[in-house]
């Protein structure tokens, strides 16, 4: 049995979300059918909407249930972009570098299919975007703003950004900001109603979009969900049948909110003593790696990270080579960059960060999660020193990787 250090890739499902998933697998009913069997399953269903509506701080209306992550950040960014600028006099999007590839491709999409003018915004060497550089692309901007979008937690250096100042800045200036929260939730309290009261957003300005995933929280995979605030209007992805405030048209997938719903209970209820025992292993982890490896660098802010996240650059090897002689020592960790058709890239947010491209090669992941024990570190840190030699002999290799 390997020990699982990747809990931001995914985590392992919890026993009553797969318990809860696989019984309602078993139910009949289309929520969208007038007889009792379907008006059951609305029940079972709007039940379960309500409990994710709770995990979020938001009305249950404002929950559009979506297939992960991915779906629910396409819907808010094409769907709020396509809805502001209808008639072209709001074409900018402002995203900080960084973002998950969701964000990235989708943007980058709308840029050369739809006319977006694309603003990365600089983020700061742990990974920040400060209020003052947003407030300075609004000011450029002018009204010519359709959305900021922006990830509460980086999935890969763990950085938390400041949600309530950036929806502060988003509210003076009446646009509507986006937020990226799949890898924060569940190891962030998440609270959309104070965050807009203490942001002072009100309609459509401020936060009014922020998009979570069933998988990063013991829920199952290809489950998600957007808060879309009542009052921000954005053209759907899909049509169909109009379920779902028209939103987000096709049957509703009751097990999979169910499943979601009996996630996010627990996920809730434990946060707070799962985040003082996960913060706990994870400095140990940190302490452990700086002593074998003194020249190691760690990736991200010391204060304002995720509990379970670790990331460094290892100076002189691959964080793929890490990766395999980890692998082969039986602990699976990440480099939490992407990678194209097989070769690891260097990662984009080490570089948005403004790290050369060796350090950004360099980088490894840890992530820690509901299941993971100080056997698991221990076991991480027996295998890293021998990981890290042979890393290290082997070097940097000059192939030419692709930079985006
Ligand atoms: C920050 C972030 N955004 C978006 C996604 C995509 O979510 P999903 O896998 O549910 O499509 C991920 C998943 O790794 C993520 O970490």
């Amino acid at each position: 049995m390997s020990v699982y250090l990747d809990h931001a890739a995914t985590t392992p499902m919890r026993a009553e979300s797969l318990t809860a998933y696989t019984e309602a697998l078993a139910h009949i009913g289309n929520p969208a059918s007038i007889h009792s069997t379907g008006q059951r399953a609305k029940q079972r269903l709007e039940e379960s909407r309500e409990t994710i509506a709770r995990s979020l701080g938001c009305d249950p209306i404002e929950v559009i249930l979506t297939s992960g992550g991915t779906e629910s950040i396409n819907l808010a960014l094409k769907g709020l972009f396509w809805s502001r600028n209808a008639d072209g006099t709001r074409p900018i999007m402002l995203v900080p570098g960084g973002e998950h590839h969701a964000t990235i491709d989708t943007v980058e999409w709308l840029a050369s299919h739809d006319g977006a003018d694309v603003r990365w915004l600089p983020l700061d060497d742990e990974g920040m975007l400060q209020p003052a550089a947003l407030d300075q692309a609004l000011t450029e901007a002018g009204d010519a703003c359709a959305v900021v979008t922006v990830i509460h937690a980086n999935n890969e250096v763990g950085t938390v950004q400041p949600i309530v100042e950036l929806s502060r800045v988003c509210a003076r200036y009446d646009v509507p900001l986006h937020v990226d929260a799949v890898a924060a939730y569940g190891h962030l309290p998440i609270d959309v109603a104070d965050i807009r009261t203490r942001s002072g957003a009100v309609a459509a300005s401020g936060l009014v979009a922020l998009s979570v995933s069933a998988h990063k929280i013991g829920g199952p995979v290809g489950v998600g969900a957007l808060y879309l605030s009542r009052s921000a209007t954005v053209e759907p992805l899909m049509h169909g049948g109009g379920q779902q405030r028209d939103v987000r048209s096709g049957t509703q997938d009751v097990a999979g909110a169910i499943a979601f719903a009996a996630a996010a209970e627990p996920a809730m209820r434990e946060l707070p003593d799962e985040t003082r025992r996960l913060e706990a292993l994870r400095d140990a982890l940190i302490e452990g790696v700086e002593q074998t490896v003194p020249d190691v660098v760690v990736n991200g802010s010391r204060q304002n990270r995720l509990p379970g996240n670790a990331h460094f650059s290892f100076p002189g090897c691959e964080g793929d080579s890490l990766l395999f002689l980890l692998d082969m020592a039986g602990v699976a960790v990440s480099t939490g960059s992407a990678c194209q058709a097989g070769i690891p890239e260097p990662s984009h947010v080490l570089q948005a960060m403004g790290r050369d491209e060796k350090e950004a090669r360099g980088a490894l992941r840890v992530s820690l999660g509901r299941t993971t024990t100080r056997d698991d570190v221990d076991a991480f840190l027996t295998a890293l020193p021998g990981a890290h030699r042979q890393a290290h002999k082997a070097g940097l290799s000059d192939r030419d990787v692709t930079r985006r």
